[in-house]
């Protein structure tokens, strides 16, 4: 069974292995019409590309998309989007001794015993190279959603075991998260982050984090329950990212010890409250249904599986990168205990690369929602 194609309408196909000749992804589903420039996606992949050094690997590519079919003229002909990003910076020797050797925390071993065999170099495509493809993917479903208002950002909500302010907090500032390659949103906390994580790297090791993702402009409606709920389709999106191992939305997993007194979001009268959606956004309520926002948003913007039209909110929790530069025991192939230290170029904190890949798959999820929702939009757009 192949497990490369994401989406039911707006579908992605990524391919490629880290340390192969290139990878990418082929888009299909995006309706045509829609203004789209190479620029478009070269800016998005420069926002998850490494050797901006901080938290990310040393290995350095120039990401430069070539797009093979899908665009003419600077609009989307309505057929396949394909996109390839050539590997220029792998350097294969550098993992000949995982060849024989199982690294803790990859999925070297299970990949293995599921196909009989695995590229070595770099992870192949269990590596973090492969969410290039799913990012420039992303690049176009954002550019899609950006006609309809839907406005998606990620930022660094937890590294090294530093947590950094929230929205409403004291020093809280997005803009501050495009400048420092940490993706942190506070002066302060990116620094005070950035020398842990130099330490943590002198010592060979790694650390874990988490990326918390706000959009807004999304209208109440979208989400298909009961197996394709909204929130459902982001935590399969999101928990298919490597290294990916918790999502919560709202006030998440603190809900479980708090009192539904506290946590309900209590409908208001549309207009009164902040961050709802208007009512007359593009996508217009049943009749006779009257439009309403609500005074709080612990459900994160998501009701029964169904968009709110409050901001959809969620983190995502990610390991340690499991590659380090210390000394381990694991088994090699021979099936005995041996000691392996990685050598080769990795992340030590995967939450501030993260935040663009996280970005690309919640533009993919949505706008998938959005054309079920919008079955006119599906082949041409409105000019
Ligand atoms: C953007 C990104 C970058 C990553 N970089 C590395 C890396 O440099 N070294 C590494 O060992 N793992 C890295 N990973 C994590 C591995 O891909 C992941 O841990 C591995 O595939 C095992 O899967 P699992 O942790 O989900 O079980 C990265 C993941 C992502 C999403």
């Amino acid at each position: 069974m192949g497990g490369n194609v994401f989406g039911t309408i707006f579908t992605v196909t990524t391919f490629g292995e880290s340390h192969g000749p290139a990878c990418g992804a082929v888009v299909d589903g995006c309706p045509a019409g829609l203004p789209l420039t190479l620029e478009d996606i070269a800016r998005e992949l420069r926002r998850r590309r490494p050797g901006g050094g901080g938290p990310s690997t040393t290995r350095f590519e120039a990401d430069e998309p070539e797009v093979l079919s899908g665009i003419f003229e600077g609009k989307t002909l309505g057929t396949p989007i394909a996109i390839i990003i050539r590997n220029t910076s792998g350097r294969s020797a550098d993992y000949e001794e995982l060849r024989d050797a199982y690294r803790p925390g990859h999925a070297d071993w299970t990949w293995e015993a599921k196909y009989g065999l695995r590229d070595y170099r770099g992870g192949g495509r269990s590596s973090g190279r492969e969410t290039a493809g799913r990012v420039a993917a992303g690049a176009v479903a954002k550019v899609f959603l950006g006609r309809y208002g839907i406005n998606i950002q990620s930022w660094t909500s937890e590294a090294a075991g530093i947590e950094v302010p929230g929205p409403g907090d004291g020093g809280f500032d997005l803009a501050e998260a495009e400048t420092n390659p940490l993706r942190v949103p506070h002066r302060e906390k990116a620094r005070e982050i950035a020398e842990k994580i130099e330490a943590l790297r002198r010592e060979g090791d790694s650390a874990g984090g988490t990326v918390s993702c706000k959009v807004t402009g999304l209208p109440p409606g979208l989400g298909e329950p009961v197996f394709g709920k909204l929130d459902a389709r982001i935590a399969e999106a999101m928990l298919s990212l490597g290294a990916a191992k918790g999502i919560e939305f709202g006030a998440g997993f603190s809900a479980a010890y708090g009192r539904g007194s506290e946590l309900n979001d209590c409908p208001i009268p549309a207009g009164e409250g902040s961050g709802a959606v208007p009512p007359g956004h593009f996508r217009s309520l049943p009749p006779g249904v009257p439009a309403l926002a609500y005074g709080s948003n612990n459900a994160g913007g998501v009701l029964g599986g169904i968009s709110t039209g409050m901001p959809l909110e969620f983190k995502t929790a990610f390991k340690p990168v499991p590659s380090i530069g210390q000394n381990q025991k694991t088994v090699g192939r021979d099936g005995k205990i041996r000691d392996l230290c990685i050598r080769g170029r990795h992340d030590v904190c995967i939450a501030p690369r993260a935040g663009p890949v996280v970005e690309a798959m919640t533009a993919l999820v949505l706008a998938d929602l959005l054309l079920m929702s919008l079955p006119g939009a599906c082949f041409k757009l409105d000019p």
